[in-house]
This record gives structure tokens, C-alpha cells and sequence, in this order.
């Protein structure tokens, strides 16, 4: 038997319910901030992400689906490709092939799809895995480093959390300052580990050589408090840095959303500047980050592009989901009516019915002929209805339909001309 590949999964119903229903919640969310969608292609050319994610990054150093894809003409060439591991990178470069700083505004676009990486699989890690993101960008003249931007992207996740039914969630906030603050935070974490190093895990050896950044995110309890000394990022962003940060907080605080600063939190991406942030969530155990996301101002730059500092974030849909159904959350059971064609020849009668009901907006199922009476009554319950409508030739006849409430046992005569009315309300 073929089975599902390791690390990808069908979503099936009910729980799809659940997801278009969060889909629909966030496209609205989004479209009162004025943002507007963009789908960019499921892979690229891997350049793009070795140049933006990071050739030392795991997601670039291990985790990409990469191939190296035929030439099949003389016009075409061999090249690398990569299905896409993320969609900041895709939304930076068609920023950058469409002329979009020629507009001289900000551009804000979201997305709304499968991202894929080669990650070990446990509960809330996939190696197809779905994000809901969204990404401000534009020349600096229209205000695309300004703090109020960092500021009103968070204020807009708290808010599209709480719509979407997210509670008990938790902001953890970071500034990793810029290249040059980062250079010297690297040299000074290098200078502190040294001494030290030999005591902690082989991984940490290995980090403290190649990104001693990454020493930060190490889990092993043993090596927690030799990190618990180690030099902290904010002391070392220089003035602009400090400035930003603190008017980013200062807003925070002022639209009232809560956070706590974590300048531990490393992100797994190397193009963050000023910026960075997750949202977790406790309902998730071991994979608790919901969302993640920060400030990338060199980013068009070492595409190729020209200056377009920006801010986004990416949620992980599938860990979303499981946090509220963590929290109980069920899809809404949402079919009203379930039509029950009683007898020879009204299967017709019934389709007709059905036909003028979800016309006028009812969600309607629809039985047959063949079954008695017990069988559609079981099968409207089965389906979760609110009603059942049988259809008989004396109804047919009279105009007039019995419907039962399948909640409270209520039954009553209703005409054909008030239906609809009576199942929507
Ligand atoms: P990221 O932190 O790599 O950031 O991913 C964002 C979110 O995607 C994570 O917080 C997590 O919820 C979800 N996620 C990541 N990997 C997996 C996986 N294997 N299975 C399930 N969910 C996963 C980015 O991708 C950046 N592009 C975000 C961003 C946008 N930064 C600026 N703009």
C-alpha cells in the first residue's frame, strides 16, 4: 500500500472546517489592515534561499528539498531548485523583480500556503507544513524603518490571535541590533565561551566555532547555566539600535499588548536585524512557537536589490490549529437542513426543494427515495443537521413540508414559501 510520505499529512474533514474557518478569519483580519495578498511559486531557484536564510542556517544546511532540475531544451540551463522552506525570501525577490520600490509606497502582502523542510517529524513539526505570513516592505522615504511598523504588525498578531479564539498566548521580544552590533556580539560571546567551552555539549563546541549565536538555543540542562553568564545581545546594539527598540516597547505598551524580553531567543534565519519576536503558545509541548518573525533591513540588499527594509511574520498554521484544539475548540457542526425524499418518484420533488433552499442560502443535504424513514433520520443525524425536511408526496402536494428539529424534537408544518426562513433562523 502507498502510504503518505514521512513528515506530510492529509488534513481531512472535520478538522479542514477548522482550518477555513481560521483562513477566512485571518483574510479578514488582514484586509482591515490593508494588506493584500501575493502567491509566490512553491520553489525557486536554491540561491535565493542559501543567499537570505543562510548557508549556516540548519534549514539551508540541512533541511531543504533541493534537486537539481534537467536542462530540457538548448535554451534552457541545468539549475539548483528548492521547494520553498519559507516565503519571506519569494516575497523579497518579486518585490525586487517587479520594481515595487519604483512605487515609492509601502507594499504590505501576505500569504497563505505549504512551506517544506526536512525536519525530523514529531507533533507540530512537518516537513510539508502550512504558513499564514505577511511581510511590510518599502523604500525608507515611506517610513519602512520606522518603529510604528514594528509596533502595529504586533499590535495586528495580537489581535488576529485573539479573533481567530488563541488564548493564553505570550509575545517574547528581542532586538538582535544590526550587522555591526552582531559582529561584536559574536566577538564577545567568542571571547566568553572560550574558557568555558570544553565543559558543554558537542554541539555547543561546534557552535561556538561557526555561530557562537546559536550556543543560545541550546536545550541541554547541563550547559543552561554556563549560558545563563553569558554577554546578552542588548547591551551591545548601538545608539539607533537602543533608540528603536525602546520606541518599539514604548508603543507596545501603549496599545497595552504584554511581552517578555527573551534575549535568548535566537531565530533560525540569519537575515534578522532590530526586531525579532515569537509567539508560543503552552498547549504545543516541545515545538511551542506558534509564530515567528522580525526585521530584515539588509535583505533586498543582498539580493541584488535596492534598500527596502521591512518587517514580517510567518504562523504556523498547523501548530495554530492545534493550539485551539487544545483549547476545545470544534469546528461549528453547520449544516441546517437535511432534505428526506420519502417514497417512489420524489427523489425529484426533493432535489427541486434542495435546489430552491441552498438557493436562498441554506446548507442542505440530501437523502433518497430508497431509504425508510428510520435510515434518513439516522443519516441526518449523522451528518450533524438541525433539520430534517421530509418530502412526500402529500407535502409535495400540499405546499407544505413537515420539518422536525433534530436538537429539541420540535416538529411543525411549514410552507414552502417560509423554509428557507424558518431553517436559517
Ligand atoms: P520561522 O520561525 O522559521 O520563520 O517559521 C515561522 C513559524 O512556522 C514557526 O514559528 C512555526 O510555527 C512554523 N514552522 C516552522 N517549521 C515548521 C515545521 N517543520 N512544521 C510545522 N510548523 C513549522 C519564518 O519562516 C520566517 N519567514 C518568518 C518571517 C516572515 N520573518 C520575517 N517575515
Amino acid at each position: 500500500m502507498i502510504k503518505a510520505v514521512r513528515g506530510t499529512r492529509d488534513l481531512l474533514p472535520p478538522d479542514t472546517d477548522l482550518w477555513n474557518r481560521v483562513d477566512a478569519t485571518v483574510r479578514d483580519v488582514f484586509a482591515r489592515y490593508n494588506y493584500h495578498e501575493i502567491r509566490t511559486p512553491i520553489f525557486e531557484d536554491t540561491q535565493l534561499f542559501s543567499r537570505s536564510v543562510g548557508e549556516e542556517t540548519d534549514i539551508v544546511s540541512k533541511e531543504m528539498f533541493t534537486w537539481e532540475d534537467r536542462a530540457r531544451g538548448q535554451s534552457e540551463k541545468a539549475q539548483s531548485l528548492t521547494l520553498r522552506p519559507e516565503n519571506t525570501a519569494g516575497v523579497v525577490r518579486a518585490y525586487i523583480e517587479h520594481g515595487y520600490d519604483k512605487k515609492g509606497t509601502l507594499q504590505k502582502l501576505y500569504y497563505v500556503g505549504p512551506q517544506f523542510r526536512r525536519e525530523r517529524p514529531q507533533k507540530g513539526r512537518y516537513r510539508q507544513f502550512f504558513q499564514i505570513g505577511a511581510e511590510i516592505i518599502g523604500p525608507p522615504s515611506a517610513g519602512s524603518e520606522s518603529p510604528l511598523r514594528d509596533a502595529e504588525l504586533l499590535e495586528m498578531l495580537a489581535s488576529l490571535l485573539d479573533e481567530v479564539g488563541l488564548r493564553g498566548w505570550q509575545l517574547q521580544l528581542n532586538s538582535v541590533g544590526c550587522a555591526e552590533d552582531r559582529a561584536r556580539y559574536n566577538q564577545a560571546l567568542r571571547e566568553a565561551l572560550q574558557p568555558v567551552v570544553h565543559q558543554m555539549c558537542a554541539d555547543c563546541q561546534r557552535r561556538a566555532e561557526t555561530n557562537p549565536l546559536r550556543v543560545l538555543d541550546c536545550k541541554v540542562p547541563e550547559d543552561q547555566p554556563i549560558i545563563e553568564k553569558l554577554p546578552r545581545i542588548l547591551q551591545y546594539l548601538d545608539e539607533p539600535c537602543r533608540e528603536h527598540f525602546a520606541a518599539v516597547r514604548a508603543m507596545l505598551d501603549a496599545v497595552s499588548i504584554p511581552y517578555t524580553i527573551n534575549e535568548r531567543m535566537v531565530r533560525g534565519l540569519d537575515y534578522y536585524t532590530r526586531t525579532t519576536f515569537e509567539f508560543t503558545h503552552g498547549g504545543l509541548g516541545a515545538q511551542s512557537a506558534v509564530l515567528g518573525g522580525g526585521r530584515y533591513d539588509g535583505l533586498s540588499e543582498s539580493l541584488g536589490g535596492p534598500k527596502a527594509p521591512g518587517i514580517g511574520f510567518a504562523i504556523g498554521e498547523d501548530r495554530l490549529i492545534l493550539g485551539l484544539q487544545a483549547e476545545g475548540e470544534k469546528p461549528a457542526e453547520n449544516l441546517q437542513a437535511y432534505i428526506a425524499p420519502l417514497g417512489t418518484g420524489m427523489n425529484m420533488h426533493a432535489l427541486k426543494l434542495a435546489r430552491e433552499l441552498r438557493r436562498a442560502g441554506v446548507s442542505a443535504d440530501l437523502g433518497d427515495e430508497s431509504f425508510r424513514l428510520k435510515k434518513s433520520f439516522e443519516l441526518a443525524e449523522k451528518a450533524g443537521a438541525r433539520f430534517i425536511v421530509i418530502v412526500g408526496e402529500n407535502e409535495v402536494a400540499a405546499g407544505q413540508f413537515a420539518i422536525k428539529n433534530l436538537e429539541s424534537g420540535e416538529q411543525v408544518q411549514v410552507p414552502r414559501a417560509e423554509l428557507a426562513a424558518y431553517l436559517k433562523k
